[in-house]
């Protein structure tokens, strides 16, 4: 009977409205790469000085990682939907794998550990968080250990006591520079991150220690479909 169905189900061409909305997040996404890229030319004109061979091999990796997360993303929306209610916690792995698939490498090795609770979100609300994700770990690759010490990540999610889910992204890093203001200073990275944050009501927080750096996207309780502990 099962196979019957889904027989028919994948003999049956997908509703018309269907392959619209596809192709419209797909041009969305795609839209939204060519705008961080453009920034990414945009702050590379203002440098003053040209950058070196592992400068740019570090922005080649970075493009690469945003481009396999959005495609990461539309794998995602091909088996559950646009709509409704999923639990983050397998997206986050599947997406963080692919990073560190992406951007670890012999001199600069990645281990990621995840820890917290089943949080179901909106659907709609993953594209967001996985690009903060994405951001997170691009600039530990980066920044995190001057010295290639193997890179270990750790990704929480978790309800806090206000009702408020709470997507906790960190490194075991040196932290942000001396006297560096987050909320002034920062690239692409730190921009995006705010505006993904905002386009879900949610709130980022940052805190740095010499033992490393920790993002915090906090989403509004309403946001939030539930949760139930893994
Ligand atoms: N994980 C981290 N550990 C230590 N310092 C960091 C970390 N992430 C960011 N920083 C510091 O914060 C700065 C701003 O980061 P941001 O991502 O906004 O810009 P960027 O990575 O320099 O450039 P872009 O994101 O445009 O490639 C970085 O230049 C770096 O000095
Ligand atoms: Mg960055």
């Amino acid at each position: 009977m099962d196979a019957v169905l889904n027989r028919s189900s994948l003999e049956s061409p997908l509703p018309t409205d269907l392959v619209a909305e596809a192709n419209h997040r797909i041009a969305n996404s795609l839209t939204l790469l060519v705008s961080m890229v453009r920034m990414q030319s945009v702050s590379v004109k203002k440098k003053p000085e040209p950058l070196s061979n592992a400068d740019v091999r570090m922005m080649l990796d970075g493009i690469a990682a945003r481009i396999n997360t959005i495609s990461q993303l539309h794998r995602i929306l091909s088996r559950s939907g646009a709509d409704g209610v999923v639990n983050l916690k397998p997206h986050l792995e599947e997406v963080s794998s692919a990073l560190v698939a992406a951007l670890s490498s012999p001199e600069q090795q990645v281990r990621v550990v995840h820890t917290g609770t089943d949080c179901m979100v909106l659907m709609r609300h993953v594209q967001p968080i996985v690009l903060i994700l994405c951001e997170a770990f691009i600039n530990a690759m980066k920044y995190a250990h001057p010295a290639s010490v193997p890179l270990i990540m750790t990704v929480d999610c978790s309800v806090a006591g206000d009702g408020r889910l709470v997507l906790a992204v960190s490194d075991d890093g040196v932290g942000l520079p001396e006297g560096f203001d987050a909320e002034k200073s920062g690239g692409l990275g730190f921009r995006v991150m705010r505006s993904l944050a905002a386009e879900i009501g949610g709130e980022l927080q940052m805190q740095s220690t010499h033992l490393g750096l920790t993002f915090r996207v906090a989403l509004p309780a309403g946001a939030m479909a539930g949760a139930k502990p893994s």
